[in-house]
């Protein structure tokens, strides 16, 4: 059964109490975003843009980046949706979406606009659940979000009306790392994708579970994530992928 869209505020304001009162899981959210500012190209021209920005995390590292989201929160800069972003064609130098990607329905549709707003060699950065045999049982058991190994994803341009609550945790496992989508997205090249290990993450508990290691152990958890990101297929649990769009395929 489909729920309303506005179930995201529902959760946003449900992760604030976790985000503020574990420090396990923002201190393993500052090696995410570590990842992220790594694929920035700091001489691009124009703003960095977060969609989906929830709780406003990324802000601590990132100050310069304008937080978004779907509903009106007093820590965000915008209020807007991704499909439809307020910014002047190719005024942006990135776009960075953190767990937000599996949550569009129509990602082609999302991209289409996402090519509108970005510079000339401007990129999109996703952060996203990764599917491998181990974290499999993790999201799909543990997590509300369905993994929707199979269900069908919608490749249209236009976004299909009305809106409502949408997750599919293993949209990006199957758009990014699975051969049969070589070539896609059209127009976009892939100049990172990597998923890697996170038993650090998993075992937080994330927002809505109690960790199952004491914050002690995170080094050492971490330790082992770095070992064990060398078979992503069995262990990976987080994936990062960094896409730019080809001049050729602009859309203004
Ligand atoms: C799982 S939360 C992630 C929040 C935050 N980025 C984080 O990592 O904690 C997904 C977020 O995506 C936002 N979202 C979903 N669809 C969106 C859309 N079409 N445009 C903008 N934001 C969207 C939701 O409102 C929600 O804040």
């Amino acid at each position: 059964m489909s729920s309303p869209l506005d179930r995201h505020q529902t959760e946003i304001q449900g992760n604030l109490s976790p985000w503020q009162n574990k420090p396990l899981l923002r201190q393993i959210y500052g090696g995410f975003y570590d990842r992220i500012i790594t694929l920035l190209d700091r001489k691009l021209p124009g703003r960095i843009v977060e969609i989906g920005s929830g709780v406003g995390n990324l802000k601590s590292p990132l100050p310069e980046a304008i937080g978004t989201d779907l509903f009106p929160n007093p820590w965000l800069d915008l209020v807007c949706d991704g499909y439809e972003l307020p910014f002047r064609a190719g005024s942006l130098s990135h776009l960075i979406l953190f767990d937000v990607f599996h949550h569009l329905r129509a990602p082609n549709a999302f991209l289409r606009e996402a090519r509108r707003v970005l510079a000339e060699g401007g990129r999109l950065i996703l952060f996203e659940p990764y599917i491998s045999w181990f974290s499999w049982p993790v999201y799909g058991l543990l997590h509300h979000e369905p993994v929707a190994w199979r269900a069908p994803i919608n490749f249209t341009e236009t976004l299909p009306r009305p809106r409502d609550y949408y997750a599919a945790q293993g949209n990006a496992t199957r758009l990014f790392f699975l051969t049969q989508n070589r070539g896609w997205p059209a127009g976009w090249t892939v100049f990172h994708a990597e998923a890697f290990a996170s038993f650090s993450y998993l075992f937080s508990g994330g927002f809505s579970k109690p960790a199952w290691y004491p914050a002690g152990c995170l080094n050492r958890m971490q330790s082992c994530d770095q070992k064990l990101s060398r078979w992503p297929r069995l262990f990976g649990a987080r994936c990062q992928i960094g896409l730019s769009p080809l001049d050729d395929s602009r859309d203004r």
